[in-house]
């Protein structure tokens, strides 16, 4: 089963690819999870993309394109992918879609979280992660059940992002509405387009993703 989780900044597209490939062994492929990790190492793409997603702007399609293609089509992803992030503007929906379609791989479903532009911001500004295995948590909607201590792992270093500053979080709300939303309409077209309320606290938005996805396998 091959999935997208659309959705503007902050609306729970991370927390809930977690979920799912911890429930349905699906593997989540983050397009902002890699550029973050080639940002860390100093690779050429990194440095090209560092200053854009600082600036909360998109980082060009063929950069991500690139990154995203060979990804997609790994002969480890054996019980299909979650695409968080991904795809964020028309020409890389097209892209995609050429992609799926060489590898003759179906996509399932596009999940549409929707979630008020003000919880957003509220969201972003309390998100923080564990340094160690990355685990999300909130300073008023998920914090570590000890004090600092992350409950997966038991490191006790937590990061906030560079681009989780209000300022930024401005622009990248207004990237999503003028370049991911145009997004609704194309894959309503092709009849896979399914709609969540990202509003409802996070146990409530997986059993509604799990209703539209069907029992765990
Ligand atoms: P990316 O890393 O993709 O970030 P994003 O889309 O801005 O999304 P976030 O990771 O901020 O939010 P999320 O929806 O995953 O929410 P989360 O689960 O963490 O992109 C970053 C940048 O990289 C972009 O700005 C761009 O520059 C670049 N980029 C990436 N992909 C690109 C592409 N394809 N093309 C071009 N550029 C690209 O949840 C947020 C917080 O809320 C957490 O603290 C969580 O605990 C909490 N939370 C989650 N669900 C709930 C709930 N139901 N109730 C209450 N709190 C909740
Ligand atoms: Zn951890």
């Amino acid at each position: 089963m091959n999935l997208i989780l659309l959705g503007p900044p902050g609306a729970g597209k991370g927390t809930q690819a977690k979920r799912l490939e911890d429930r349905y062994g699906l593997k989540q492929i983050s397009t902002g999870d890699m550029l973050r990790a080639e940002v860390r190492s100093g690779s050429e793409v990194g440095l090209q993309a560092k200053a854009i997603m600082e600036r909360g702007e998109l980082v060009p399609d063929a950069i991500i394109i690139a990154m995203l293609a060979a990804r997609v089509a790994d002969p480890a992803i054996a019980k299909g992918f979650i695409l968080d992030g991904f795809p964020r503007t028309v020409p890389q929906a097209e892209a995609l879609d050429l992609v799926l379609k060489q590898q003759s791989m179906p996509l399932d479903h596009v999940i549409e979280l929707q979630v008020d532009d003000a919880a957003l911001v509220e969201r972003i500004s309390g998100r923080f992660t564990c340094a160690r295995c990355g685990e999300g948590y909130h300073d008023r909607f998920k914090q570590p059940k000890q004090d600092n201590i992350c409950d997966a792992c038991g490191s006790t270093e937590f990061t906030r992002r560079a681009d989780d500053k209000a300022e930024t979080v401005a622009a990248r709300l207004e990237a999503y509405h003028r370049q991911t939303a145009p997004l609704l309409p194309y894959y309503a077209a092709q009849g896979i387009l399914r709609v969540v309320d990202g509003m409802a606290e996070m146990d409530e938005v997986a059993r509604q993703i799990e209703t539209i996805l069907g029992p765990i396998p």
